[in-house]
């Protein structure tokens, strides 16, 4: 079996990763800090997949346990979700977004270099689309200013990987756009684990819904948009690690010095006020929610264009948004 490392896999997409990479005929090899995730994860997966899988507890931006990775396995590619996420953090404390995220890139890619190791896959993100003019985007739709520090480390780390390819070191580079990653795996034994208070809407839903949380504003409904409510790309975490697999496969046939960057989403846009109403029909629970302000900075409406990864991949989601909201309740409730 092909060895893949995973940096962040003890993390939410890299959890549900690790899992596909396995269906897939990989072996994942994970690397976490434990910074934004706890190391029970590595027992859920493991009751998941039934075997043992290899875990190192390390900082991606540290190129000593790499070297250590690197001498202790032969790995046929690496997919490198560690990043923090917060976006409101991110404004506060920019230094430490643009430190971890663009640093441990940096480190890893120099790691691949020194080991030959040609395959890359990069979690990007939809916000560097920022609000596009024209709607669904494209993976040529221009990508706009970024809205905070987070969503530049996305740019900037795209942005090295294009320069990276193009120096001629024999690298092959799949970048993934995610739209809005939610749902969990169907067993319900992993699932978004937000620290803290959680700054997506899903895990806002479930925590709500559970009783931990009083009570879920929804951010302006005078937009315009279907019900005034923001609308975004919501997909299966499972449909996205499956992106993973088929996009590292994809790789494995590429010539060298190969850069291509696909959105993955739904393809379809929901509103807010759609995810609480499928979230309170699959489940059969009536949420308390209330109406409050637009909150600044938020994108109106995006989603999706993904006839590029559909037809180049050969990629298509599996699951609908009642199939996430059940799935996330079913993690919630595991809890
Ligand atoms: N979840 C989303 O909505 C979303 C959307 C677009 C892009 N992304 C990107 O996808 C990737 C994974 O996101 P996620 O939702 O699974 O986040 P997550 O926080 O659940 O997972 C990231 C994992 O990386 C680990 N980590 C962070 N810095 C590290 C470092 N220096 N060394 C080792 N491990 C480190 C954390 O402990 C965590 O387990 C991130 O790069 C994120 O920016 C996420």
């Amino acid at each position: 079996m092909k060895k893949i490392l995973i940096t962040g896999g003890a993390g939410y997409i890299g959890s549900h990763t690790a899992v596909e990479l396995i269906n897939g005929g990989f072996e994942p090899i994970i690397l976490d800090d434990l910074s934004n995730s706890e190391e029970k994860v590595l027992g859920r997966l493991e009751e998941i997949v039934g075997k043992k899988l290899i875990f190192y507890k390390g900082d991606c931006n540290d190129p000593a346990i790499l070297d250590q990775i690197g001498k202790e396995h032969e790995l046929a590619g690496v997919i490198h979700f560690a990043a923090y996420k917060a976006v409101g953090e991110s404004t506060a404390l920019p230094l430490k977004y643009y430190k971890n995220n663009i640093g441990s890139l940096l480190v890893l890619l120099e790691f691949m270099q020194k080991q030959e190791i040609k395959d890359i896959v990069f979690s990007s993100s939809c916000t560097v689309y920022g609000q596009p003019d024209h709607l669904p985007v494209t993976e040529s739709t221009p990508r706009k200013e970024a809205e905070s520090p987070y969503g530049n480390t996305k740019k900037v780390c795209e942005d090295i990987l294009v320069d990276f390819v193009k120096s001629k070191q024999g690298i092959r580079v799949i970048s993934l756009r995610y739209f809005n990653p939610v749902g969990a795996h169907p067993s319900g034994k992993i699932g978004e684990l937000p620290l803290g208070t959680p700054s997506n809407l899903v895990p806002f839903v479930t925590q709500t819904a559970a009783g931990i949380r009083e009570k879920l504003t929804v951010f302006g409904d005078d937009y315009d948009t279907p019900d005034g409510s923001c609308v975004r790309d919501f997909i299966h975490v499972m449909d996205l690690a499956d992106a993973h697999v088929k996009a590292l496969s994809f790789l494995e046939s590429k010539e060298d010095d190969y850069y291509e960057v696909f959105n993955v989403g739904s393809g379809n846009g929901n509103t807010v006020l759609e995810v609480i109403e499928t979230f309170e029909k699959v489940n059969g629970l009536k949420l308390n929610y209330q109406i409050g302000p637009r909150r600044p900075g938020d994108v109106v409406k995006i989603w999706a264009d993904t006839k590029k990864i559909n037809q180049v991949l050969g990629w298509s989601p599996q699951n609908s948004l009642a199939d996430s909201m059940r799935d996330s309740w079913n993690w919630q409730k595991s809890l």
